[in-house]
């Protein structure tokens, strides 16, 4: 099926390519010529394990192309659009200017049977109101909505095989032809027994909101029992792997740690709220709450630091890791970077090394000091800060970090390393609600 996908940043980028992959004719739409020149030369613009590899692959097959040209959309008969629904600034809702001059610039290259899907995450009510202008232009094409749940760094997994698929539809034949055509576009998936939802818009873009609002809540109530740990002497991995044994609770998604970041669940729980006060209720009030306990996190963070320094002007942390999550070099609402921005604020030398995220972070926050390798980043600290759990920072040896630093000092904020054998190797050592 010919395809087009409007918007190549982490989900258009892998979107396109992973539908290219399972054989269908697709073209990539991005404003940014920047990214469409290098997804043209076959390279990925930013870190995503596995992309590089499908990306060369369906360039090489011919069926993978990259524009800047909306009119080359026309005659796809299915066009995503993945674009960014960042946060407005100074308030709290989506910022949905991305997702409507996507769908202007897309409707006059629209035929008659085209589908316009959308996959970027909206506040519930945007689906009708699009489609009313989908339907209302001349051509005749309908929309869907069909959100997106993939993790980055295991983006083109969850691509090509989701834990679901939902798809939001129209009532009536529109929504038997939508949902045939998407059975089309994930043919591959459907077969293996992938389940698929189909419901209405609403319900479509509030599935998606309320994964994320869930997940988010669920990251800081074991954030906030992380607090009282800290208060009472408990150990808030112990509680957790303790409570996570109830199938009813489960284990996953129960770290306690630095919080939630990146380019989704921080901006999509406050677009929700915002949404939800915008319909007169409170329901979703305790989102606030939600925030501001991942917020006091990174807060938390910075005071241990001070603690174990002293006095912070001048003093030299190494802080490993600014990614949001490991195996990303996405820096967007970074707990890891706001740390390492707020102890440079009060005046520490920060070094900085991420395996993957050094240039992204450094267009953000070029008055850190960045390094290539972890031994540079260690050499002559006085405080070692872990902020973003990459495999290679889990496997620290105490006895090598202590032959670079000038103190024994460390920091765990991810909740990865075994504070008792730093501490035996003679690291005062601290994390996140253990003692
Ligand atoms: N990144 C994720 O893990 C993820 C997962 C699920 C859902 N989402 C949602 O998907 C959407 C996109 O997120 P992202 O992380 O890919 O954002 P992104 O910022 O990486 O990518 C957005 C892309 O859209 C392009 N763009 C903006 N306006 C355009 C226009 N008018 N025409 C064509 N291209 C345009 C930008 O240049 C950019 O490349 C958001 O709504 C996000 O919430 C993201």
């Amino acid at each position: 099926m010919r395809i087009s996908v409007i918007g190549c940043g982490y989900l258009g980028a892998v979107h396109a390519a992973c539908m290219a992959e399972l054989g269908h004719d697709v073209v990539g739409v991005d404003v940014d010529e920047r990214k469409v020149a290098e997804l043209s030369a076959g390279r990925a613009p930013f870190f995503e394990p596995g992309l590089p590899e499908v990306l060369e692959r369906a360039t090489a097959s011919g069926r993978l192309r990259f524009t800047t040209d909306m009119s080359e959309a026309a005659g796809a008969q299915v066009h995503f659009v993945a674009v960014g629904t960042p946060q407005t600034a100074g308030s709290h809702a989506a910022d949905m200017t991305y997702v409507d001059a996507a769908v202007t610039a897309l409707l006059p290259h629209l035929a008659d049977g085209d589908l316009v899907v959308g996959k970027s995450t909206v506040p519930v009510g945007t689906a009708a109101r699009l489609a009313e202008r989908v339907r209302a232009s001349s051509s005749g094409a309908d929309l869907a909505w069909n959100p997106e749940f993939l993790r980055e760094g295991f983006a083109v997994k969850d691509t090509v095989s989701p834990d679901r698929f939902v798809y939001g539809v129209p009532a009536g034949a529109g929504g038997e032809r939508a949902t045939a055509l998407l059975d089309e576009v994930y043919a591959t998936a459907l077969a293996t027994g992938t389940p698929r939802l189909v419901m209405d818009y609403a319900t479509a873009e509030l599935v998606k909101v309320s994964a994320n609002a869930f997940l988010a809540t669920k990251i800081s109530f074991i954030n906030a029992m992380a607090e009282i740990a800290e208060a009472t002497g408990a150990d808030v991995t112990q509680l957790a792997d303790a409570i996570g044994h109830d199938a009813r609770i489960g284990r996953k998604f129960l770290n306690a740690g630095l919080g939630f970041g990146g380019g989704c669940l921080p901006k999509d729980i406050r677009a929700f709220q915002a949404r939800a006060d915008e319909l007169g209720l409170e329901s979703l009030a305790f989102l606030a709450d939600v925030d501001a306990v991942n917020l006091r996190r990174r807060a938390k963070v910075v005071d241990l630091t001070v603690e174990l320094v002293g006095e912070v002007e001048g003093a030299r942390v190494a802080v490993l890791g600014v990614a949001f999550k490991p195996d990303s070099d996405d820096v967007r609402d970074s707990p890891a970077l706001d740390v390492a921005r707020a102890l440079h604020d009060r005046g520490a030398s920060v070094r900085v090394h991420d395996p993957e995220a050094n240039e992204t972070a450094r267009r953000v926050a070029p008055e850190l000091d960045y390094v290539a390798d972890v031994d540079s980043a260690l050499r002559d600290a006085d405080v070692v800060l872990v902020l973003t759990e990459w495999k290679q920072f889990r496997q620290l040896d105490p006895a090598h970090v202590a032959e670079l630093v000038a103190e024994l000092r460390i920091v765990d904020a991810r909740a990865v390393l075994d504070l008792g054998a730093w501490r035996a190797a003679g690291f005062e050592a601290r994390g996140l609600g253990r003692p």
